[in-house]
C-alpha cells in the first residue's frame, strides 16, 4: 500500500456523473457529482446527451479534486466505471456524437429483438455472449443507429464511425482520441462479444451489420490504457482501471471468492455472483457475464438484473411529488404496519430477470379508498425487496449455490426499512460495508492494482469494513402470502405495452 497516493474514480451513472477520490486505505478524500438530463422522446424511449455526460463528468472530477485539497501530482491513476450498455456513436474525425446516446433502459429495439428470436438465435446468443435477447444490450442499439441515423452509414463506409459504451466514450474524450478501448466487462454487455474467446464475435457482427473498425479494442479491467490529457487536471494522469458499474461493485465488495454475491440498489437492482474462472450458464433468466479480468485471468459472474428500483423512489419524488427526498419514503413506510394491500410493480421500462418481458409496464394494484401516501411509499420499497428476492432465488437455482450472505450497496441500501425487509424475505444475512461508494471503490481498486497503490487481492480484502448487519427477524416463510401477491401483480403487469 502506498500511502499518500490517490485514485480518482469516475462513476458515470444513469442519472448523474460522479467522481470519488480514494486514498490508499480506501477512504474517501473528496467527491463531486452532477445530475444530467434524462431525455424521453416518446414512451419507452430513453436517451442521454453524450456531450452533457462528458461535461458533467469533467465538472465532477474537478470538484472531487478541489474538495480534497490535493493537486494532480497526488493522483496516481484515474479509473472509470459506468452505466453499462448505453451506446454512443461518434465521428472519429471530429470526436462529436452523431445522435443522442441510446440508454440501457430504452425499449425501441423490441422489434429487432423479435427478429433475432424468430431467426432462432436465442441459444447461439446465450452460449456465445452469455446474454438473453432483450433491447437492454448494446448490439440492437448500434443496429438501430446504423438503420436510422443517415450519417452513421456514411461514416461507416469511410471508416470514421465509432461506437462505444460510456467507458469508451469517456476514455476517448479524456485522451483526446488517443485511446479507443473498452474493457471485457463492458464488452460482455454488447451482445457482440464472445465471453470465452474474449473477442468480438464475427457472426454477431454480421447479424447486426456492424463493422469491426467501428468497435474499440478490448482490454483487461486493470492496466494502463492511456493518459488523461493535461488540459483536464493540469497534468497527464494514467487511466488504469475500467469496469461496468455492477462488475466494479462486485469487485469493490471484495466478492473475490466463488459463490460470493452482492446486490446494488441503484437505478435498478443488480445481483451478481462470482462463479470463478469458468462461465456458468443458467436457464433461470440470468445473464452470464465477465466479473473482471485482472493479470490476464478472467473471473466470471452470474447476473440477475431488475431495471427499476431506486428509480421508483425518484418517481415518488419527481413525478408524484409524494416525498421531498428518499429518506422521507423510508420514514413514511415505517409509520404503517404494511402496505394496506397495495402492491407496486416497478416495470417502468419492462421487466428484466427472471421474467424478461420488454412489454411489461409499471402497476399499482390493490388500492382502496384507505390507501395513503405511507402505504404507497411502503409498497414501492417492498417492491424493490421482492424483485431482489426473485433475483436471488433465480441465482440460487441457476448456480446450485445457496446465498447465505448478501453484500449490499447503492443509494437505496441506505433505507434501513428496505434492508431489514430484504433480510426477512430472503432469510439470509444482509451486510452493508462502511463505504457505500462500492462501485467507485471497485474501479479504483482495479486501477490501484495496476499502478502499485495496492499489491494483491488479499491486501484489498482489508479495505472492506462492515457497517450494518441485518439479520432475519421473522420466521422463515412468514412472508409467503406477501410474495404470492407480488407474483400475482407481476403477472398482471406483463405484456401491457404489447401492441
Ligand atoms: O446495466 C445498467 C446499469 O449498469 C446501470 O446502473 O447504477 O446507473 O443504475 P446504475
Amino acid at each position: 500500500m502506498k500511502i499518500g497516493q490517490y485514485i480518482l474514480s469516475l462513476d458515470q451513472g444513469t442519472t448523474s456523473s460522479r467522481a470519488v477520490l480514494f486514498d490508499a486505505l480506501g477512504g474517501i478524500a473528496g467527491m463531486g457529482q452532477r445530475e444530467f438530463t434524462q431525455i424521453y422522446p416518446q414512451p419507452g424511449y430513453v436517451e442521454h446527451d453524450a456531450v452533457e455526460i462528458l461535461q458533467t463528468q469533467l465538472y465532477a472530477m474537478r470538484q472531487a479534486v478541489h474538495e480534497a485539497e490535493i493537486t494532480a501530482e497526488d493522483i496516481a491513476a484515474i479509473s472509470i466505471t459506468n452505466q453499462r450498455e448505453t451506446t454512443v456513436a461518434w465521428d472519429s474525425e471530429t470526436g462529436i456524437p452523431i445522435c443522442n446516446a441510446i440508454v440501457w433502459q430504452c425499449r425501441r429495439t423490441a422489434p429487432e429483438c423479435e427478429r433475432l428470436t424468430a431467426e432462432g438465435l436465442e441459444e447461439y446468443i446465450h452460449k456465445t455472449t452469455g446474454l438473453i435477447i432483450d433491447p437492454y444490450f448494446s448490439g440492437t442499439k448500434m443496429k438501430w443507429i446504423l438503420d436510422n441515423v443517415p450519417k452513421a452509414k456514411v461514416l461507416a463506409k469511410e471508416h470514421r464511425l465509432r461506437f462505444g459504451t460510456i467507458d469508451t466514450w469517456l476514455i476517448y474524450s479524456l485522451t483526446e482520441g488517443e485511446s479507443y478501448v473498452t474493457d471485457v466487462t463492458n464488452a460482455s454487455r454488447t451482445m457482440l462479444f464472445d465471453i470465452q474467446k474474449l473477442d468480438w464475435d464475427e457472426k454477431m457482427l454480421n447479424v447486426f451489420g456492424i463493422p469491426r473498425d467501428a468497435l474499440p479494442k478490448v482490454v483487461d479491467s486493470s492496466g494502463i490504457v492511456g493518459m488523461c490529457s493535461e488540459t483536464i487536471l493540469g497534468r497527464k494522469i494514467p487511466i488504469a482501471g475500467i469496469a461496468g458499474d455492477q462488475h466494479a461493485a462486485l469487485f469493490g465488495q471484495c466478492c473475490f471468492d466463488k459463490g460470493m454475491a452482492k446486490n446494488t440498489y441503484g437505478t435498478g437492482c443488480f445481483v451478481l455472483m462470482n462463479t470463478g474462472d469458468k462461465p456458468v450458464f443458467s436457464d433461470r433468466g440470468l445473464i452470464t457475464t465477465i466479473g473482471w479480468c485482472v493479470n490476464g485471468e478472467t473471473t466470471y459472474a452470474l447476473e440477475g438484473s431488475a431495471f427499476n428500483a431506486g428509480s421508483a423512489i425518484k418517481w415518488l419524488r419527481d413525478e408524484l411529488k409524494l416525498i421531498a427526498n428518499p429518506q422521507e419514503a423510508d420514514l413514511l413506510a415505517e409509520t404503517v404496519e404494511d402496505a394496506g394491500g397495495a402492491v407496486f410493480v416497478p416495470a417502468f421500462t419492462g421487466l428484466g430477470a427472471p421474467y424478461w418481458d420488454m412489454y411489461a409496464r409499471g402497476a399499482l394494484l390493490g388500492v382502496t379508498r384507505g390507501t395513503s401516501k405511507a402505504h404507497i411509499c411502503r409498497a414501492v420499497l417492498e417492491s424493490i425487496a421482492y424483485e431482489s428476492y426473485d433475483l436471488v432465488k433465480a441465482m440460487e437455482a441457476g448456480s446450485g449455490t445457496e446465498i447465505s450472505e448478501l453484500r449490499v450497496d447503492g443509494g437505496a441500501s441506505r433505507s434501513r426499512f428496505l434492508m431489514q425487509y430484504q433480510a426477512d424475505l430472503l432469510h439470509c444475512a444482509v451486510r452493508q460495508p462502511k463505504c457505500l461508494e462500492t462501485t467507485a471503490l471497485g474501479s479504483a481498486m482495479l486501477a490501484g492494482l495496476a499502478v502499485g497503490v495496492w499489491e494483491s487481492l488479499d491486501e484489498l480484502r482489508t479495505v472492506w469494513k462492515l457497517k450494518n448487519a441485518y439479520d432475519p427477524q421473522t420466521a422463515a416463510g412468514s412472508e409467503a402470502k406477501a410474495l404470492k401477491r407480488w407474483h400475482k401483480a407481476v403477472e398482471r403487469s406483463m405484456g401491457w405495452a404489447d401492441g
